[in-house]
């Protein structure tokens, strides 16, 4: 027996992320030769804008790769402040400010300062992977709140409303939403915030996809009037700036939580990447025209897959108001019996057809796949294709 047999008990509650294992499995069947056409990764295809590599390149020239200080340099703190005020009117300091190695693990230290074993969390569903892990982690109950495809997913007040508890310490709103791309109203963010200030809990926004909105002007929750006292911004450069390997996300929030994450991040990562920074206070302070150039591309992405979809007979789906991904409902395939459930239609397209789709299990619905239009319309044109002919195949 080795070693490493008795592991600590609460990395049992927690399990790999699914749209990683789609992406390690893609990546196994592609090095045997596979011609996959990959719908799993949720990252952008674009490169990093040339101005921010740059500056990670002046960076390194001037040897500015040493330890900064943990919760990232003042001059990325004050910049990252300085951008959610230009784009969304928010007054944050800088000691309401931490950078960290991703907006994950912004995510992940505010669960782990915040919640207490039993402490409930509200999750509406369908949600992003790694809230439920990293609640669990840390101890904390899910308390899914189930959203209707007919409206869109949409989450609301009422329905919040509804599963709160003595024990409810934090509501998570993701919007633009990753698996159903659902982009919430600015009065449905409103009243769930006023709810929340009613209720003495806090409220995470996660606004990773928060410059992909493709109907209105992008908003944060945390400019509403009193925000400051209870909103945790869960922010991120990966999608925004098609930097997901820099590692570069932020939290907002009341300047005691900041410490409390800043202390946690101390004995975990230390600082963020240092030349990363660098290129990071480039992304917030330069010229900005990469990211509508990107939305444009994703907007016709998302035009041409969901008009695809809706040819697929049986199959419907929602259309995706923000973010770069489809959400389709694909439980016609279930109906043969040929495929049992979203993991099983996730595994035969993968491996019968060579697509890559992420399981809706993974994200606490059965009936659906997401797929990620983060990639070229070549590629859109080719995997549903053969997505359609998957889905007539098992049709029965
Ligand atoms: C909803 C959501 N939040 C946060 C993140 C975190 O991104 P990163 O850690 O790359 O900043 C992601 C990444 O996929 C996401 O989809």
């Amino acid at each position: 027996m080795p070693a490493t047999a008795e592991l600590a008990e609460r990395i049992s509650t927690i399990s790999v992320s699914s749209t990683m294992k789609v992406a390690a499995e893609a990546e196994r069947l592609r090095r045997e030769g596979a011609d996959i056409v990959d719908f799993g990764a949720g990252e952008p295809d674009f490169p990093t804008p040339d101005n921010i590599k740059q500056a990670a390149v002046k960076a390194l020239d001037a040897n500015f790769t040493k330890y900064t200080n943990t919760g990232g340099t003042q001059e990325l703190r004050e910049a990252i402040c300085e951008r959610h005020h230009h784009d969304f009117g928010t007054n944050y300091a800088f000691g309401e400010c931490m950078v960290t190695v991703g907006g994950k693990h912004a995510i992940f230290n505010l669960i782990q300062a915040l919640i207490n074993p039993g402490d409930e969390v509200i999750i509406p569903v369908p949600y992003w992977v790694t809230y439920k892990d990293v609640v669990n982690y840390a101890g904390g109950v899910c308390v899914f709140v189930e959203t209707d495809e007919s409206t869109g997913f949409e989450v609301s007040a009422r329905l919040i409303e509804r599963h709160l508890t003595p024990k409810t310490k934090l509501v998570i709103i993701n919007s633009p939403c990753n698996p159903s791309g659902g982009v919430l109203s600015k009065e449905e963010f409103q009243a769930i915030h006023d709810l929340t200030v009613k209720r003495d809990i806090f409220l995470m926004t996660d606004e990773c996809y928060c410059q992909f909105v493709y109907e209105g002007a992008p908003f944060s929750i945390a400019a509403a009037p009193g925000a400051k006292e209870n909103v945790v911004v869960a922010g991120s450069l990966s999608k925004t700036y098609a930097m997901t390997g820099w590692r570069i996300g932020f939290a907002l929030a009341p300047a005691p939580l900041i410490g409390a994450m800043m202390k946690l991040q101390s004995h975990s990562t230390s600082n963020p990447t240092s030349i990363a920074q660098k290129a990071a206070v480039e992304a917030m302070c330069g010229p900005q025209d990469s990211v509508p150039v990107m939305l444009a591309e994703y907007r016709r992405r998302r035009d041409f897959v969901v008009g695809r979809l809706r040819q697929i007979p049986g199959v419907s789906i929602v259309m995706p108001k923000g973010a770069f991904y489809a959400y389709p409902n694909i439980s016609v395939a279930y109906k043969s019996g040929k495929v049992k459930n979203s993991l099983d239609f996730a595994n035969q397209l993968l491996t019968a057809a060579s697509v890559a789709v992420v399981p809706g299990e993974a994200f606490g619905t059965n009936d659906h796949v997401r797929i990620s239009y983060a990639t070229s319309m070549k590629e859109l044109e080719r995997g549903l294709e053969r997505l359609h002919k998957f889905i007539d195949g098992v049709r029965g």
